[in-house]
């Protein structure tokens, strides 16, 4: 539930309107000419357990794709860490429930590396999860789960570690930012290493278009409702009245720039309001922008790296080459 603060309007009668950063980021995002949701609240609870479903789904290739990639490349990933670091540390953005990552982690120490791990990610549950599970899957790990926003936690990661750090960025998560959003995310991740730390990151490979768009709207409906819970989420945490039966889940996929976007549109002229001052109209068919998922050539990858700041060092393929996790070094 979001917090409430009482506010005086002109006319000195007093009401409630919600504070939060997220009724801040919606009412702007609705509010605007091309009407748009961030993607980074779909993450609530029954957010984070339909993306698990997502990731179950036939059609959604990407986390069979890199679950290859670590289950069956970790001891080289490995050896490509300790040929480019010495003594590091590694921290993860966006762990969820570091199904992919432990492989790694798992090959880290059975080469007994001494390293602690830092996940990071901005869902509490998600860190509350990795708390009661981590220390039953790896005893062995030594682990610190970071919970907030990227940079705010990496900032923190380097007061509490002075050890080399080796980034992990996995699940195609940089797909989830606009080509000019990802080049200034890896300037900024830049900021926060120093030279010669690594970063691991996975990027999901341009293929067939067909199969592109059937992984962002699946037979059983997940990722519809994964989108639809966003307009719940509104509705329950900001007192929103979003009819789901009014909209329709409409993702798109452009084979020649890479961008897969989802949108819902509304079928109807409607008015949704939020809390008591805000009423958004839209028009029939018009829509809510609501995702990228931008896939990528190895030639934008590497454009990417050097735009950043770092140089690419090694790659780790599945053996379809669709989905490739890349090692670059922070020059
Ligand atoms: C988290 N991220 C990499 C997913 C993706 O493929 O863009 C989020 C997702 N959205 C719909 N399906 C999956």
């Amino acid at each position: 539930m979001a917090q409430l603060t009482v506010i005086s309007t002109p006319a000195n009668v007093f009401r409630t309107r919600p504070a939060s950063s997220f009724y801040h980021d919606v009412v702007q995002g609705l509010r605007a000419q091309q009407k748009y949701l961030d993607p980074k609240y779909f993450y609530d609870a029954a957010g984070d357990e339909l993306f698990q479903q997502i990731m179950q789904c036939p059609e959604y290739y990407l986390t069979g794709c890199e679950m290859e990639i670590m289950t069956q490349q970790s001891a080289a990933i490995a050896a490509a860490f300790s040929k480019y670091a010495a003594d590091y540390d590694v921290i993860e953005l966006g762990a969820g429930d570091a199904s992919k990552s432990i492989h790694l982690l798992q090959q880290l120490i059975d080469n007994g590396t001494d390293y602690t791990y830092y996940p990071i990610d901005i869902s509490g549950n998600v860190i509350q999860l990795l708390n009661s599970s981590l220390p039953q899957q790896l005893p062995q790990l030594s682990f610190r789960g970071l919970q907030g926003e990227y940079f705010e936690m990496l900032k923190y990661a380097s007061t509490i570690s002075s050890r080399r750090k080796i980034l992990l960025f996995m699940g195609g998560n940089i797909g989830n930012f606009s080509p000019a959003a990802a080049r200034s995310f890896c300037q900024q991740l830049r900021q926060h290493l120093q030279s010669g730390d690594l970063l691991l990151t996975g990027f999901d490979l341009k293929k067939h278009p067909q199969l592109i768009l059937h992984a962002y709207n699946d037979s059983a409906g997940i990722t519809r409702e994964f989108n639809f819970n966003l307009l719940r989420r509104i509705n329950r945490e900001l007192q929103a009245d979003f009819d789901t039966s009014k909209f329709e889940h409409f993702p798109t996929y452009d084979p020649q720039s890479g961008s897969c976007k989802s949108y819902l549109i509304s079928l109807c002229a409607q008015q949704v309001h939020i809390g008591d001052d805000v009423t958004i109209p839209f028009r029939e068919n018009e829509p809510i922008y609501m995702e990228i998922s931008q896939k990528y050539d190895p030639v934008e990858i590497n454009q990417l790296a050097a735009f950043g700041g770092f140089a690419p060092v090694a790659e780790f393929r599945d053996q379809r080459n669709w989905f490739s996790d890349c090692l670059w070094q922070a020059v």
